[in-house]
């Protein structure tokens, strides 16, 4: 036998010598769930490890990440029933616990890198990313929506406003209005292929904005498509956007690869709730190894052609590497 490839994986030294892929603290944002008042850092049940954190705690938590080397968050708020409304007004109410939140996290860390979501379900009644009218998801309408709230989380401070929604139009709309308003440093980050998945289930625990009626299939993307991808993908790059995301990422990296070798711009995966939760579940009950099972779940995100990972696994990804 000439060609033995076991040669190359003969030690640790050798591996490490042409490990194709790396993965750093560099690369992620954790996500963090924002809640009113003071003092209070709630687990989420279906996310063992993840809490709802007030802002005084979410602020030391940050803390301890960036001291871990993880320096971009992404901050979703979760509203209490009684601030929710048909048209999400709360969501640009400039005294609202959110984007106070927003506001005193980068006073705090001006050096962080802070990401913002951008839909309607947070603050609507109907838990929808749009404006619902006899039980449709109204597309135009809500983009004015969507567009007050980038304006007031870019004056909150944001680095990056990330779009979920899924309206068309919507990445060009928010850019123009930022633009027009002066925040022109302020990037967009699209989610870009957004499907409609059953993994952000635990997510919608965490905030209480699933659906009141009805699923998002008219707005997300359906598992089963490619193509369209491609579509939603140049809209984007037209739009302006900053960075393209796929999300869920796990069992859609074949987008993540896909868009990653057709577009210049860096690409973005969403490692989902439902994805973290899955692997919490199995190590809980001893039947994965938490640690070599998120490593690996990352890596391959990773090698498929992410840059930037969202996940859950941030913070335990950072305490692993020190
Ligand atoms: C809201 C939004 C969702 C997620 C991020 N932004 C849920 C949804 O679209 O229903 C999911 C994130 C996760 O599952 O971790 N538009």
């Amino acid at each position: 036998m000439l060609r033995r490839p076991r040669r190359n994986r003969k030690s640790e030294a050798v591996r490490n010598l042409i490990e194709e892929t790396s993965l750093s603290v560099n690369d992620l944002i954790f996500p963090m769930f924002l809640v009113e008042g003071q003092g209070k850092k709630i687990e989420v049940d279906s996310m063992p490890g993840i809490y709802r954190f007030s802002i005084d705690t979410m602020l030391s938590e940050i803390e301890s990440c960036m001291k871990l080397g993880v320096m971009s968050f992404d901050v979703f708020p979760a509203y209490p029933e009684s601030l929710k409304d048909a048209m999400a007004s709360e969501s640009y109410n400039s005294e609202t616990f959110y984007l106070k939140g927003l506001r005193e996290i980068k006073k705090n860390f001006p050096e962080l890198c802070l990401m913002s979501d951008v839909a309607m379900d947070p603050y609507s009644s109907d838990g929808h990313d749009g404006i619902v009218k006899d039980g449709k998801i109204l597309n135009d309408e809500t983009l004015e929506v969507l567009s007050r709230m980038s304006l007031a989380q870019a004056d909150a401070g944001v680095d990056i406003i990330g779009p979920s929604d899924m309206m068309d139009g919507r990445v060009g709309f928010i850019r123009e209005a930022l633009d027009e308003y002066g925040f022109t440093d302020t990037s967009i980050m699209s989610y870009t292929a957004k499907y409609a998945s059953a993994f952000y289930g635990p997510f919608r625990d965490a905030l209480d904005s699933a659906p009141k009626f009805g699923d998002k299939k008219t707005y997300q993307m359906n598992p089963a498509n490619v193509q369209e991808a491609l579509i939603e993908a140049d809209l984007d790059m037209e739009e302006g956007a900053d960075f393209l995301m796929v999300k869920p990422a796990l069992a859609y990296l074949d987008i993540i690869k896909l868009l990653h070798d057709n577009y210049p711009l860096p690409i973005a995966a969403y490692n989902v709730s439902g994805e973290y939760s899955m692997l919490k579940a199995s190590a809980q009950k001893g039947w994965l190894e938490n640690d070599r099972a998120m490593v690996e779940m990352l890596t391959s995100i990773k090698r498929s052609g992410a840059k930037i990972i969202l996940t859950y696994f941030a913070k335990e990804f950072a305490i692993l590497k020190s």
